[in-house]
């Protein structure tokens, strides 16, 4: 039977039994976790993205990417709290809606955590060119991004407009700043280096004093007429922006995952979790507020007169010839929104200071989803789904030195190539279908193992996990078409893999449900853990 294949929860609690972490974590250090999972290039970058489709209607779409993620969160804690161990959605689908199911989630969180990566290091390489620029050290266009490259395959397949035209003039064809965070995020994973408690604790004093300094400089020039037309692009692109925006808080499993480390884990994880969210929320709609208050945030329309979509050629083609008929580029244009602002309203060294907080923060954000990349894999690969090669450990470093360094090569290529905002999209399509299996699995669970202990129950669990099965599948069709289907397709492709060489090597399909020797695991601290 095709759904058969379920691993026994047992003996998933038996490895997790294994690793008896001490429980040390209380609801401030996981509310700190949680922060600096969070902020990244969602709110530095993707501000812009998100103006250019709702315009000042973004702030909406901040509430709803929140909310939907609120109640995913305490969908995922539940479950994070029982099956405690790497892998994420991945084991705990494994375990409750059997193994076809759970490789679609492993295949989507690729999505997620890999082409996630991607956008924050993408988001890094705006800053790092823009503080480079500023102090003098130009890095050509062409080595800056990937516009150019994106409207010449577009011109090849026959599209043809001016902007495009613009795009390929003046765009690049490879993002180097890009590649080398990449590259360098990847090695150190492979040496070993999970990021220490107090370093995120540093990250996240870093990242709230350059949102704060914005808000305290942007609120006192709001301008209310900037607020008008409020949602110039109506319910359809305050939803767009809100599926986009979703990014901006995905990293908040940090904290779920953290359960089997806290204490009083029913009361402190959704603490941890609410109250990061909601810090996270607040920072989000004031910075948003102060940016649009600031410098207005109307969406740019192409020559025909449509809104043209965030991320594309031909976007950056318009922008440029904005740009280059003398008029200040408008804030959707920007490809560091907050550092912009803040240049535009008089403030350029705050502006730089507020890029060099980017730069200082954003690595940790890449080497936490390139860190949940590598552990899905190499749980994957244990479990007999990928070659058991990808597991194999550094006898040196200890670490999963082929995992890591195919992701680091994944996540090198899509982040030298492509734009933010469309690797932000595509990262949301998987974290949005493995959500919503978290939710569905969470339910599932209640009825079939009612009696297992839970050391964190979602409450209202009826009313929580079908808000957010609804919210995913919501963002999910808000998504721009490409990001929609590149769920399906990467889906087809993924179950090819699985029925041309997973399926015939799982350990669960051949009988071997035991618990792994699992020593890399335990080598493994899955996040800053070391308080
Ligand atoms: N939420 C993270 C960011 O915005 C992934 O960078």
């Amino acid at each position: 039977m095709i759904f058969g294949r379920v691993k026994s929860l047992d003996a998933i609690l038996a490895t997790a039994e294994k690793k008896g972490l001490h429980r040390s974590l209380g609801a401030f250090q996981l509310t700190l976790l949680g922060v600096g999972a969070v902020i990244g290039t969602g709110i530095f970058v993707l501000t812009s993205e998100a103006a250019q489709k709702a315009g000042p209607g973004m702030m909406i779409s901040f509430v709803i990417a929140g909310f939907v993620c609120a109640v995913a969160a305490l969908c995922y804690s539940e479950l994070a709290s029982m099956v405690p161990v790497s892998g994420s959605a991945y084991t705990y689908t494994y375990a409750v809606t059997g193994e076809i199911l759970a490789w679609m989630v492993g295949w989507a969180l690729i999505l997620e955590y890999a082409v996630g990566a991607s956008a924050v290091a993408v988001g890094w390489s705006n800053h790092a060119v823009g503080l480079l620029n500023g102090l003098g050290l130009h890095i050509p266009a062409f080595l800056s991004n990937g516009d150019a490259l994106i409207a010449n395959v577009q011109m090849a397949f026959g599209a043809s407009s001016p902007d495009l035209i613009t795009a390929s003039q003046v765009g690049g064809y490879f993002n180097l700043p890009a590649v080398i965070i990449s590259v360098l995020v990847t090695l150190l994973l492979i040496l070993g280096t999970t990021e220490s408690a107090r370093v995120n604790a540093v990250l996240v004093l870093i990242k709230i004093t350059a949102l704060t300094a914005f808000v305290a400089l942007t609120i006192p020039v709001l301008n209310a007429t900037n607020f008008t037309p409020f949602t110039p692009t109506g319910a359809t692109g305050v939803l767009g922006a809100a599926a986009s925006i979703f990014f901006a808080y995905v990293g908040f499993d940090a904290v779920s995952t953290a359960a089997e480390e806290t204490k009083n884990p029913q009361r402190n994880v959704p603490i941890g979790l609410i109250a990061s969210l909601g810090i996270c929320t607040i920072f989000y709609l004031v910075v948003a507020a102060g940016a649009i208050g600031a410098m207005g945030a109307q969406p740019v329309a192409g020559l025909t007169g449509g809104v043209l979509s965030p991320g594309s050629a031909e976007l950056a083609g318009r922008c440029a010839s904005i740009v280059s008929s003398g008029i200040t580029e408008p804030l959707v244009c920007s490809k560091e929104a907050l550092v912009h602002v803040l240049d535009t309203i008089g403030w350029p060294a705050i502006g730089r200071l507020v890029g060099l907080a980017a730069v200082l923060a954003l690595p940790s954000v890449v080497l936490m989803m390139m860190f949940g990349q590598t552990r899905v894999f190499f749980v994957m690969a244990r479990d007999g789904l990928l070659p058991e090669k990808l597991a194999s450990v550094h006898p040196k470093f200890k670490t999963p030195h082929v995992v890591t360094a195919v992701t680091g090569l994944v996540v090198t290529i899509a982040a030298a190539i492509l734009p933010v905002g469309k690797l932000a999209d595509y990262s949301n399509s998987g974290t949005l279908f493995a959500f919503m299996m978290v939710a569905i699995s969470v339910m599932v669970l209640r009825v079939k193992d009612p009696s297992r202990k839970r050391p964190f129950k979602t409450p209202a669990v009826w009313i929580i996990a079908p808000l957010a099965i609804v919210g995913c599948i919501g963002l999910y069709l808000s998504l721009p078409l490409i990001a929609i289907l590149v769920l399906p397709v990467w889906g087809v492709i993924g179950l090819l893999v699985y029925f041309l060489y997973s399926r015939s090597r799982s350990h669960v399909g051949l009988g071997h449900d035991e618990v792994p020797e699992i020593e890399a695991e335990e080598l493994m601290p899955p996040r800053p853990a070391t308080f």
